[in-house]
């Protein structure tokens, strides 16, 4: 599928990247996103090593390479980090957002150096884009990696959620957007149970988004909530318990 505008006014848009042939890209099947602002792309969980080809295409039909100028990470998990390494070979000098505790990781991508590598401090931090448009990276610990955050784009009302609102949903049932959302709850509670930390890093969380004028949310596997749904999704995960406090992984 081709790349779709999920907001797009006054010089900044919020693109989600497009998919590609499952069999070929391998791997969880992941979305892809792009906040394009003044002419200056930065890639959301850039992804994996086998869907680069894909991704590169469809994010240089918006712009140029060289207008390129980072990639944020969500967290260190290869389905999110691998491609760097080619990224980074067509864009040496691009920013790469990661949570500080992750950094000594990066190398064992097989990365030379990261030139110009934004270590996130445990509190998250604050950007400006070129139009004077806002992002806020946003802590979201124990969601599902010690060290994971968020984008809220303030100037799209967009909240780029990482893992979280991951869902396996059957390939011929998977649409862009939520189309029902009872139907789509099953699809990411088992992910949601055990890969989260726990149930107050969740809270947490939903505490920290409380407030936030959010239209999109938007994850890195599956479908984008939208609408109502948005709403739904947030009183969902405010019924959940998770981690740990779920259960005891393993136990007899
Ligand atoms: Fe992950
Ligand atoms: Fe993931």
């Amino acid at each position: 599928m081709e790349s779709v505008k999920i907001f797009s006014e006054g010089g900044h848009e919020f693109v989600w990247l497009g998919s590609g042939d499952l069999e070929a890209e391998k791997g969880v099947p992941s979305n892809q996103y792009a906040i394009i602002d003044g002419g200056e792309a930065l890639l959301l969980d850039p992804g994996g090593y086998h869907s680069f080809e894909r991704v590169f295409a469809n994010t240089t039909q918006l712009v140029e390479p060289k207008q390129i100028r980072g990639a944020f990470l969500s967290h260190q998990d290869p389905d999110v980090v691998a491609s760097i390494v080619s990224w980074l070979e067509v864009q040496p000098n691009m920013k790469v957002y990661l949570s500080a505790l992750w950094e000594r990781f990066l190398p064992h991508f097989a990365l030379p150096v990261v030139p110009d590598l934004v270590a996130l401090p445990d509190e998250g931090a604050t950007v400006a884009l070129p139009t004077g448009a806002r992002l806020r990276m946003l802590p979201a610990h124990g969601l599902h990696s010690p060290g994971s955050f968020q984008v809220y784009d303030e100037r799209a009302r967009v909240l780029f959620s990482g893992d979280l609102g991951a869902a396996l949903v059957p390939p011929g049932e998977w649409s862009l957007f939520v189309a029902d959302f009872d139907k789509h709850v099953p699809y990411m509670d088992g992910f949601h149970r055990r890969f989260l930390a726990s149930t107050k890093a969740l809270r947490a969380l939903l505490k920290r988004v409380e407030g936030l004028p959010i239209d999109y949310v938007c994850p890195q596997h599956g479908s984008i909530f939208r609408g109502d749904d948005v709403k739904r999704f947030f009183d969902w995960l405010g019924t959940l318990e998770v981690g740990f406090d779920y259960r005891s992984w393993g136990d007899p």
